[in-house]
Parts: C-alpha cells; structure tokens; sequence
C-alpha cells in the first residue's frame, strides 16, 4: 500500500469496504407478507421468490433522507388533491395532527378550545396535553357540535373551535364557520373520521383553517396508525411541520433563518414511516372507490327500511357529502333502544349502541375524568393551573344532556363499503322484522 494519502491523490486504503446486506432485508419483507395471510400455497410461492432473489437494495423507512422517492411524500401529494388543500402533513396519528395543529395555532396556557360532548377522547385530551383548557359543548340531531352551543360557549379565552365530523356525516359546517367567522375564532375540523366527506361541495378538512384524519386502523381509508394536517395557510404549515419533527425544521432552508417568523421553537417527533406512507398512499388513491361504496350500501340498505312512528335517523347535515360508513337510528327512548339492539345483533345486523350509561366508553365525554376531575400530568397542576381561581369551566356528568339522551336512543348499524346488494336487502329485511315486533 502506498504511503501517499488519499488526499494528497494516493490510493485510498478504505475505498471498497462492503459489499454489505442491507439494513432491512428478506426477513422483514417475511414478516410484512405474514400480515396479509394469503393462502399456504400463495405465501410458500411468493418467499420462493424471495429467497432466490439476489438484486434488492431493501427499503428505506424513514421519509427525510431518502434516495428513493419517499412514498409518505407521495401520500402527502394524494390528500392534497383528495381533499384540494395546499399543504399537507402526515403525521403517526391524527392525535399527533390536533396536537400540531394547536401548536402550529400557538395555543397553549391559559387559553380555551371549544370541542364536543361526542368525540372520540383525543380531541379534548389533545387540548389539555397543548396544556389549554377543553370547553365541552352539547351536540345535536347531527352528532356533531351545534352552531348554538358553541356561540354560547365563547368568551375572552376561546382560540379554536373543533368540529368534529363523527361517523363519517359533517358538521353543519356552514352555521358553524358563521358564528366563528364572527367571532374572528379559527376552526379545526377533526377530520378523523371522514375522510372523503364533504359539506357543500367543499371536502372535509378544507374548510376550517386545518383539517386533522386519522388513517388507524379504524377509520374510512386506513394504513393501520397514520394521520394527516391539511392546510391552505402557508405559515399553520410550516409551524405544524417543525412542531412535527422536533424543530429540526424541514424549511425549504433547513438551517437558515426564519422566513415567515414564528418558526423556531422546540417540537416533538411526530413523523410517518415508509411503511404506513405505502399504505396511505395506496388507500387514498381508492378513496372513491371506497367512499362511493359505502355511499351506495347505506342508500340502498335505508331507503329498504319501512316507516315506522317513533322511528327517526340521524339528521345528517349534507347527505351528498356523507362518507356513508354507517347508518344512525333513534328510537323513541332508551329502554326501547336496549330491547333492539339484542335483536338486531342476534339477526346478524352488524351494529351496536353509542352509549350506554352503565358502559365506560371514550367517546362521551361524561367518562371523562382526566378532565372533569382537572386531572394534571406534574406538580404545575396545568392546563389548570393556567387559568385565575374561579374561571375554570364548570365541568359535571350532566352538563351536556342532549348529547346523553340522543346517543342512548342511537343504534348505529356499520356498512361495509363492499357490500352486496343481496347482504344489504339482508340487513333492511332484519332491521324491519325487529322493528315491526318493537315499534
Ligand atoms: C374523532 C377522532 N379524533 C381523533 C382520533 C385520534 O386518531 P388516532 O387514533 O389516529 O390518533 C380519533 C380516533 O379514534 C377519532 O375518532
């Protein structure tokens, strides 16, 4: 070996190390095919070929860096036209989204978000860990929260208002952008689920300020967890974005100084893996297929239900802009509701309650406690803590009563976006075989 260094144009003494296996391999992409349970003959075909391939450089996982094009930024691209904002951000979580979402907003102490009785717990618990304080409204025949209730929710603290687009139907988002309009108060709509949803023509997630979707495993288009912040306002992104990734800021001019101000400040992690981009990605490019499939199984499954007095459906606020993922009944009280839903389940309907009051659920906010009790994560004793002696909102069980009655007289049935047209003359016919017995 020649003493020249390298740098001086002599060989270099380390310049063919490798070839080495890649980081992630064979055995991962194994363990991936394990997940799809295809047939025993299918799965030992497919690692054949595995097994004997030689020419793969195996994946790279993480979104920044890569030198392949990055699928979460490909998922990015996809909801922008799905939902037709400028900007979007994918997140872990749609947790995640909400809480960038108020950061990017700049809330935090002291200050107050109005959000509804009937949401899955991560909105108001979302509001809380941004260390404000959730103020809890009544929802109407709509589920979601009323114009009304939130007018009379605002005072001098109030800095989001966060409809919530429950079970797939819209707020009515045109009485609710009224009244926050007027009091000069940004929306979030949390999105999480309905995606694909819209409300006068305009796509979820794109009327308010910011929208947040959740693609859990749970909800309309899906890649097992995953969220995403849409956004038309530059400056909301780029604070969500660096919220998201620990400020280690993916400005444009990663290390230059702030371009719009408000930039730099301290984050936490929040991005999205390759793994659940690829899956995103493919699910939001079937959005309609999805969505109109599940549009046209409620249509046909509802318009088989015979009238019946004391029977009445959810009011949904657009029904053009329905995702349609399930259909609300009201029956007459509760106890009436109790005696159904046994018999609808036993007929094969897939379908459950919404609330129960002697059955813990996450999704009415009467359970809770975390919030109701002031309950604090340190010795700070925020959001709490925050806000003068005296002006906490008044929390009880009973504070949002319309909530509680409408959702005890709910059964919601679940409709598959594929079903066929025979399963769904199957699940009218049962609905109105129990209902002729019960009303
Ligand atoms: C209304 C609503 N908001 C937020 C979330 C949180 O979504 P994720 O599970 O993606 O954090 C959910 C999930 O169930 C939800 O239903």
């Amino acid at each position: 070996m020649g003493k020249e260094l390298a740098i001086n144009g002599g060989p270099k003494a380390a310049g063919d190390l490798g070839p080495f296996p890649t980081k992630i391999g064979k055995k991962e992409l194994l363990e991936l095919l394990d997940l799809w349970e295809m047939s025993p003959e299918t799965t030992a075909r497919i690692k054949e070929l595995i097994d004997a391939e030689t020419d793969f450089k195996g994946p790279h996982l993480f979104r920044y860096y890569n030198p392949r094009p990055s699928k979460v930024l490909a998922a990015e691209e996809a909801m922008k036209k799905l939902v037709g904002t400028e900007y979007c951000l994918a997140t872990n979580s749609c947790t995640s989204a909400l809480v960038a979402a108020y950061r990017a907003l700049g809330i935090g102490v002291g200050d107050e978000v109005i959000v509804p009785a009937y949401t899955f717990f991560a909105t108001s618990a979302t509001v809380v860990s941004s260390n404000a304080i959730p103020v809890i409204v009544d929802c109407d025949e709509t589920l979601c929260m009323s114009a009304d209730a939130i007018e009379k929710a605002i005072t001098k603290r109030t800095k989001a208002v966060v409809p919530v687009h429950m079970r797939g139907a819209p707020a009515q988002m045109d009485a609710i952008m009224d009244v926050a309009n007027k009091h000069g108060i940004p929306v979030i709509e949390d999105t999480a689920q309905a995606a694909g949803g819209s409300f006068g023509g305009k796509s979820l997630g794109s009327i308010g300020v910011m929208g947040c979707f959740s693609f859990d495993y749970y909800k309309v288009i899906v890649s097992g967890e995953g969220g995403f912040l849409t956004t038309d306002d530059k400056r909301l992104y780029t604070r969500a974005l660096n919220w998201h990734d620990c400020a280690a800021c993916w400005r444009p001019d990663r290390f230059g100084p702030e371009a719009e101000g408000e930039e730099l400040f301290c984050g936490e992690n929040y991005r999205m893996s390759e793994l659940e981009g690829a899956v995103a990605l493919a699910q939001i490019k079937r959005a309609d297929e999805i969505v109109s499939g599940h549009r046209a199984a409620k249509k046909m499954i509802k318009n088989a239900i015979d009238d019946f007095a004391g029977l009445r459906f959810r009011r949904i606020a657009d029904e053009k802009g329905d995702t349609g993922i399930c259909l609300v009944m009201f029956l007459p009280n509760a106890d009436t509701a109790q005696k159904v839903l046994p018999a609808l389940q036993a007929e094969g309907v897939p379908c459950g309650g919404i609330y129960d009051s002697k059955v813990r659920d996450w999704h009415t906010y009467n359970y809770w406690e975390h919030i109701l009790q002031y309950k604090s994560v340190a010795s700070d004793k925020l959001p709490w803590s925050g806000v003068p002696e005296g002006e906490l909102p008044k929390y009880s069980k009973d504070m949002c009563p319309n909530t509680l009655k409408l959702l005890s007289q709910a059964i919601l049935v679940d409709i598959e976006c594929n079903l066929s047209d025979e399963d769904c003359a199957k699940i009218s016919g049962a609905i109105n075989k129990v209902l002729h017995v019960y009303l």
